[in-house]
């Protein structure tokens, strides 16, 4: 994307700015093997850039170097560390601290900031930690912290194709250029950005990446098997960072790969296949991570064709990948994409628990179940899946989505962080019980399975900005940091963000960059639901590319995404009373929640209920009125958030390209809050004959 008159600089978080305070310190590493190289290396780089000093112990004999130091990072396990950091580990031995192969402590004693780490890759973690708190964390007096990731794995899930696919491209719901792995048809000749997207992602605790598209087509299948080497050379740049590659498969592999004449998991030749094809991975890439499934979903090959349910499938991968310690990420995301938009008794919405909570407790430990957070598809708002809920004896991992297929594309800011907060804190069981985050997490002790983690679809590409709109670089930040600890705000999160990406110009009001992308950003994902479809309808977008509105787009289409809109009213009946009993694979209290109209929250009143236009909402308005009033408000707000852009430039805050690229964006977004606006208004202005109580202008 990058033009001849922009520089080829790769502006994200961690520039060398970001490593000021740790730079110009004087750090000692103590620690061997390859995740604490890659630390010492990073400290390294930051002091040859700020003038501190390092000194890196690798081998237990060493001594020497500097003699004191403003920062000591170690392995739990070495002989003998400095003062400081040997009353730590004393204290952590008097609690019994267990901090995991991924934790690590913080604490700040003697003038001597301590990170201490049992595995390497806490240690890596603790770094970008000490860089992520920059002045304060070299502040007096600091008692002992334990970090330790929440969820067990935290992934990103590429949706990159290695052929331009002729409809979905290079990338597909891709909007930041083309891919860092695959480049028409091939393994890209130069990676050079793989590894510095590795560092990103490490530096928020991300363990896991799978490098291909969940819908396999045939080129890609083979990266099981002949293209191997392709795969190999990914997972070799992701490694110094402890990123473990991950890779989606054709469930008819056997038969598209094998020349078997099935691919029924029961059948032994097909699982002989898959054993010596996961051995085969192994060999080459020792620490690889598993492989990804979407199957008997939107074309993709899977157990149905051979009447077997979904675990002898899952079943099937995990055996041939347990050997080796791999898992097997299983998508949950199975309906019917044939549907005939005349039949209103099939929900889209139900497909995934109908298909999967009959099978708990039938999956081996290494399957994870992967569960969209909604039941539909990625929508700027949809109540959290029923499936959450409905498989206690299943190791789980909740899906969620950076990249902006319904949430602007990109071409909006939409920052989703807020979104994913709510999500991972609803509390499926009622204010008593477990949330979403709990689930991922997993192993609460009571039988329950470890997790599966949390699964972000990645937002990045090729593009200078990598995420094409480079605010958008906030909701890969997020994503991966909430995965790490569900239970951070997501306004501190993007303070973190901030912080570790602007360096702005000195300015009489050092706090407005701060103040002014907060003001831009932390409303920006509810203003966006403002301006697009209404109350928890979904979709109204065009079809097949997504971008902007079309309120019968997928009206009378086989995709089971409808809103049912006639001249009286809205929404879909999910009700066990009159409609399709979605609302009763919620356990309590939701499922009496959403089937009562008076109950259901607004924002998500149309996803469950078929509703006058007239109806009287919670917030006092009715139905219409609050579609009116919303939109209109929405894109006075973007407005608004171009406004507070401009006055960024005034102020000389930020490189000139990302402003300018900000900027053109943000003209994009009026224009299409604006079309929005105007056909949501119009069309229900239309179908209801119900003027505006305010009497703007509808079309
Ligand atoms: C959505 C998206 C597809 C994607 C699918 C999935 O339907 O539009 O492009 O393949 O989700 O998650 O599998």
């Amino acid at each position: 994307m990058a033009t001849p008159d922009e520089p080829e600089v790769h502006a994200a978080w961690l520039p060398p700015e970001a490593f000021r305070v740790l730079g110009s310190s004087r750090i000692a590493v103590y620690g061997d093997g390859d995740l604490v190289d890659t630390a010492a290396q990073e400290v390294r780089q930051a002091c040859v850039a700020w003038g501190g000093e390092v000194a890196h112990y690798a081998s237990r004999l060493a001594a020497g170097g500097v003699e004191t130091f403003d920062a000591v990072l170690a392995l739990t396990s070495w002989p003998s560390l400095p003062a400081a950091a040997e009353s730590v580990r004393a204290e952590m031995v008097r609690g019994g601290v267990a901090l995991g192969d991924e934790g690590f402590t913080l604490a700040r004693r003697d003038g001597v900031t301590v990170v201490l780490a049992e595995g390497a890759a806490g240690l890596l973690y603790g770094l970008f930690h000490v860089v992520r708190l920059g002045r304060t964390a070299f502040l007096a007096g600091r008692p002992l912290e334990h970090h330790r990731p929440a969820m067990p794995l935290r992934v990103v899930d590429h949706w990159d194709n290695v052929d331009v696919h002729p409809v979905t491209g290079q990338i597909e719901r891709g909007y930041a250029g083309g891919s860092i792995f695959w480049e028409s048809g091939a393994l890209r000749s130069d990676l050079t950005r793989v590894r510095p997207y590795a560092r990103l992602l490490a530096s928020c605790g991300v363990n896991a990446a799978c490098v291909n598209n969940v819908n396999v087509h045939t080129t890609e299948a083979h990266l099981l098997t002949d293209r191997l080497d392709d795969v190999a050379a990914i997972a070799r740049e992701l490694r110094p960072y402890g990123i473990r590659a991950h890779l989606s498969v054709n469930f008819a592999s056997p038969i598209v790969l094998g020349g078997l004449s099935t691919a029924d998991p029961l059948d032994p030749d097909v699982r002989a296949w898959w054993t010596d094809a996961a051995k085969r991975v192994y060999e080459l890439i020792p620490d690889f991570g598993g492989f990804v499934v979407k199957a008997d979903s939107e074309g993709q090959p899977g157990p149905f064709a051979y009447g077997r349910s979904h675990a002898d499938g899952a079943n099937l991968l995990a055996d041939a990948l347990a050997p080796f310690g791999g898992v097997v990420h299983w998508r949950a995301f199975v309906y019917n994409h044939r549907q005939d938009w005349r039949d209103r008794t099939t929900d889209r919405a139900r497909a995934a628990y109908d298909h999967f909570a009959p099978l708990d407790g039938s999956f081996r430990d290494n399957a994870i179940l992967q569960v969209k957070y909604g039941p539909m598809d990625f929508q700027t708002r949809e109540p959290v899946s029923p499936v959450i809920a409905a498989m206690p004896a299943t190791r789980l991992a909740v899906e969620i989505q950076a990249t902006q297929e319904y949430t602007g594309q990109q071409k909006h800011v939409c920052y989703l962080g807020p979104m994913w907060s709510e999500v991972l804190g609803f509390q499926p069981w009622g204010p008593a019980g477990r949330t979403v985050a709990d689930v991922a997490q997993g192993g609460s002790g009571q039988g329950e399975p470890v997790g599966g983690g949390l699964v972000v679809v990645s937002n990045i590409g090729d593009d200078r900005f990598w995420t094409g709109h480079p605010l958008a670089q906030a909701n890969l930040y997020a994503a991966t940091r909430l995965a790490w600890d569900p239970w951070l705000d997501p306004a501190a999160i993007l303070d973190e963000w901030i912080d570790l990406t602007f360096t702005p110009a000195e300015t009489a009001d050092p706090d407005v960059l701060r103040r002014t992308l907060h003001a831009m950003m932390d409303e920006s994902w509810r203003i966006y639901e403002r301006y697009t479809a209404p109350l928890g309808v979904g979709f109204m977008v065009r079809p097949h590319h997504h971008y902007g509105p079309d309120v019968d787009g997928y009206e009378y289409t086989p995709w089971g995404t409808y809103h049912f809109a006639d001249r009286d009213g809205v929404g879909v009946d999910r009700t066990r009373a009159t409609g399709t009993g979605f609302t009763g694979q919620y356990p309590a209290p939701w499922a009496d929640v959403y089937e009562s109209l008076d109950q259901c929250p607004d924002e998500l009143l149309l996803f469950f209920h078929h509703v006058p236009y007239g109806h009287t909402l919670r917030c006092g308005s009715t139905v219409v009125q609050h579609i009116y009033d919303t939109h209109f408000a929405g894109v006075d707000e973007v407005l608004e958030t171009r406004a507070l852009w401009q006055r960024i430039e005034d102020a000389d805050l930020v490189a000139p390209d990302l402003y300018t690229r900000v900027r053109e964006l943000l003209d994009e977004q009026v224009r299409c809050a604006e079309e929005w606006r105007d056909q949501i208004n119009a069309y229900f202005f239309r179908k209801s004959g119900v003027p505006d109580a305010h009497g703007r202008q509808i079309f």
